[in-house]
């Protein structure tokens, strides 16, 4: 069944923001509440909020709101019903029961419980309505999270199942794990019991929420804002709901019971308002008090707050298990809190999760840990641990004495196998349309390599070129490779895919690099490393084999540049794509300024005439505009009409893939773009004013000024009169001499040496 209208009941934090993601995906979606406007509330909230639920504006358009009381008959309409309301079975029972009578049949309805098992909300519902039930956990916030918990019960449609979770994986971009029907499924079950221990253990130790947080965090691959900090984060007042649910929910014989202590100090912070970043603060709190900015924590013994104080732990370093073995309090810490973690996590499979691969994947998308349970023990080694845990008098899982002296994971004959029950290894299947070159990796050598960057062969006469730097930002050695990689592509591929599994695509252009070179005056090598690019970029387009880049996070400056260069770009919905080189006093000089400017000149929505696309490529390039999204990617130009976008990550290469294949047939390279009726000397100054204007209203500096004077230059042409036809080797020289005057200016330096120190822009 195709799912083609979507109704979600409960407009509060999880329904709305996931009827925003449904109708980012293009589907049309009803959002219904029991109080009559918070619907309409809430879809107005959200266009206003960032990070931002919706995509674009046309998908906020693609929300209808309703009340519950009015309009849920209205439902008929949808094919799938999320409901979202409060975490009471009661409240949630009584509304399934009008449901039933309101929906066609054969509509698909889930419940977004957090903690609520499938068997308790369809007791005693006609057998018709648990068919098509089932239990989608989605994480806030819907739109960023990826993971989506999965359970069906013994009763559901298999058919009517897969519609769904198909819809979620491609259409909302989820990744799914089959979650067992067991109280908080995994992400909950685990992740409770681990914060529960966090802090229990840390008040046992006499350690500080600081220290706490510090051992917590980076070390074993977790956020940095480790416990205490992840509780102020998601709100201190969930902690006695949640908690009291799962004990009430788990079997008696369940570790959580001894690690579910009652801590007064956490009701006390929730009574006096301080319930997390939502409220007053919570373990941490800014202290505005007499005017001041004093950042504190709370002091886990007397729960006064004090000034932060930034731990001092030398043992805290970059080797977990010297950490864990460290006979200090942050070392015991550190091995109570995780090796039980650990131990907790081995002992659901099977009751939880079918397969450790499945815990691995939730704590990372769920909790953004760099790596999941099982592969922390891989890291540990599998008999170590259930050594220690022995010493320390802790039950060893028996299926950690399965493993014995084997780790959870292999690989063998390039493909990634799991320890199952039964003591053999299994695949780690994908699903179908799940290309990742994680796994390529593991199956292949690369067919060119350097410092910076690889190439690889992904089947079917396709290569995949990866930049492989840190931050994947651009160097010598990536261009150099590139070259490289067009001429064995020429020879022995078909098609060329441009994509990496970073967080960002590309951040750009190495500054250091530049930022090194201005300063010994290698004016020169600039110059090379300038026309460089340049040309390999103009290599790419015009080889004679299609290039289709699939950007996701950040493409930002030269990494923008090289999918202005692509024949396609097929983008994770997740794209955040500008050229921002006006940020550090610079204008693009990668041939971004043209490809831009052919870009909004063949776009039909702009009016015809000199003017209007080199004004439009002029407001993007001048204020650094990054799209948040790949819509927005679209509506900015750098995405075209006939780009495509894919919601689900793990799918970008493979519909990458597909996507180069089919141009491979019959491919011509592009026509050279030529570029008739710039606006010439007079268009640069109306450009130029326009900046002027800004610098008067205190919104542009005087350098601001000055880098827009140099791009005016190169978008009207230069000194072009409006009757000549421009080429593309013209306006790549403009853009050349424009980069090198401006990276000789004392301003435009001091921009990049504050951007490089601090990340952020320098408003000189
Ligand atoms: P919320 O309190 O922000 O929103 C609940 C909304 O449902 C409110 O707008 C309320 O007016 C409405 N509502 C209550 N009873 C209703 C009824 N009988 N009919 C129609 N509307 C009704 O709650 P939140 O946080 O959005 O949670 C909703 C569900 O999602 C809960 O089951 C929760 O456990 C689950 N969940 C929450 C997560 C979170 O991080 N907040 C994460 C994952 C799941």
């Amino acid at each position: 069944m195709a799912i083609r209208k979507v109704g979600v009941i409960g407009a509060g934090v999880m329904g709305a923001g996931i009827a925003a993601q449904v109708a980012n995906s293009g589907t049309p979606v009803l959002l219904l509440d029991l109080v009559p406007d918070a619907a309409a509330k809430a879809v107005a909230r959200m266009a206003r909020q960032e990070p931002a639920p919706f995509m674009s504006k046309a998908a906020a358009r693609l929300v209808e709101t309703g009340g519950t009381e009015t309009d849920l008959s209205r439902l008929a309409e949808c094919d799938w019903v999320v409901e979202a309301i409060v975490e009471r079975p009661d409240a949630k029972q009584a509304l399934y029961r009008r449901l039933a009578e309101v929906l066609r049949p054969g509509t698909a309805v889930s419940s977004n419980t957090s903690t609520i098992p499938l068997a308790m909300l369809t007791a005693g519902l006609p057998e018709a309505f648990a068919r098509g039930f089932l239990i989608t956990h989605f994480f806030n916030p819907p739109r960023y999270m990826r993971l989506l918990e999965i359970v069906t019960g013994p009763q559901s449609d298999p058919a009517l199942m897969a519609s769904v979770i198909d819809f979620a994986d491609r259409r909302m971009g989820k990744t799914i794990v089959h979650c067992k029907d067991t109280p908080g499924f995994i992400a909950n079950r685990l992740g409770t019991y681990w914060i529960q221990l966090g802090i229990a253990e840390a008040i046992d130790a006499g350690l500080t929420v600081e220290e706490a947080d510090a051992v917590i965090g980076r070390p074993m691959g977790i956020p940095k804002t480790g416990v205490f900090g992840l509780l102020d984060l998601v709100g201190l007042d969930l902690v006695p709901a949640v908690n009291a649910s799962m004990a009430r929910a788990l079997p008696k014989t369940d570790a959580f019971h001894a690690a579910n202590r009652d801590i007064p100090l956490i009701s006390r912070l929730i009574e006096q308002g301080y319930t997390g970043r939502k409220g007053k603060g919570g373990f941490y709190r800014l202290n505005r008090a007499g005017g001041g900015r004093v950042k504190e924590a709370v002091d886990l013994a007397t729960g006064e707050f004090r000034p932060e104080r930034k731990p001092e732990l030398p043992e805290v370093g970059r080797d977990l298990k010297r950490l864990l073995t460290a006979k200090t309090p942050a070392g015991r810490y550190a091995w109570r809190v995780l090796g039980q973690t650990l131990a907790y996590a081995i002992s659901l499979v099977p009751e939880a999760a079918d397969s450790p691969a499945d815990i691995d994947t939730t704590m990372r998308l769920g909790y953004n840990w760099k790596q999941g349970p099982f592969e922390l023990v891989d890291k540990l080694g599998a008999a170590w641990l259930a050594g220690r845990l022995r010493e320390d008098g802790l039950a060893v899982p028996p299926f950690l004495e399965l493993a014995a002296e084997r780790p959870f994971y292999r690989t063998e004959a390039g493909q990634l196998e799991c320890l199952g029950l039964d003591g053999e290894y299994h695949a780690v299947p994908r699903p179908e349309g799940v290309l990742l070159l994680a796994d390529i990796k593991r199956t292949s050598k690369p067919l060119l390599k350097n410092a910076s960057a690889a190439l690889w062969d992904i089947g079917d006469g396709v290569a995949c070129f990866e930049f492989t730097s840190k931050a994947n930002a651009l160097d010598e050695q990536i261009m150099t490779l590139l070259g490289k990689t067009i001429e064995l592509v020429r020879e022995r591929f078909r098609a060329l895919v441009i994509h990496n599994e970073g967080t960002n695509f590309s951040l750009g252009a190495n500054l250091g690099l530049a930022l090194f070179a201005a300063n010994i005056a290698a004016w020169g090598e600039i110059e090379k490393s300038v026309a460089a690019g340049q040309q390999v970029y103009q290599t790419l387009k015009y080889a004679p084999f299609p290039v289709v880049a699939a950007p996701a996070g950040m493409a930002l400056g030269g990494g923008c540049e090289i999918l202005l260069h692509s024949d396609a770009i097929q983008a994770h919905a997740e794209l955040y794509a500008g050229l921002v080189e006006a940020g550090v006093g610079l204008i693009p000089g990668w041939g971004g300024c043209k490809e831009m400017l052919g870009r909004w000149k063949a776009n039909p929505k702009l009016p015809r005439g000199p003017m209007p696309a080199s004004a439009k490529v002029f407001e993007l390039v001048s204020t650094a505009a990054v799209s948040k999204s790949a819509a927005e990617a679209l509506e900015n130009g750098i995405l075209r009409e006939s780009d495509g976008i894919t919601m689900n990550r793990d799918r970008l290469l493979a519909d990458a893939k597909a996507r180069a294949l089919a141009l491979a047939k019959d491919y011509k390279p592009p026509a050279p773009y030529e570029f008739k009726l710039l606006p010439g000397a007079s268009g640069a100054l109306g450009m130029r004013l326009a900046a002027e204007a800004f610098q008067r209203r205190g919104i542009a500096s005087a350098h601001d000024v000055t880098v827009a004077g140099h791009l005016a230059y190169i978008l009207s042409g230069g000194e072009a009169d409006p009757v000549d036809t421009v080429t593309e080797a013209q306006i790549l020289d403009l853009e050349r001499q424009a980069f090198m005057a401006l990276v000789r200016t004392g301003p435009t330096l001091a921009r990049v040496e504050h951007t490089l120190e601090t990340g952020r822009p320098l408003r000189n």
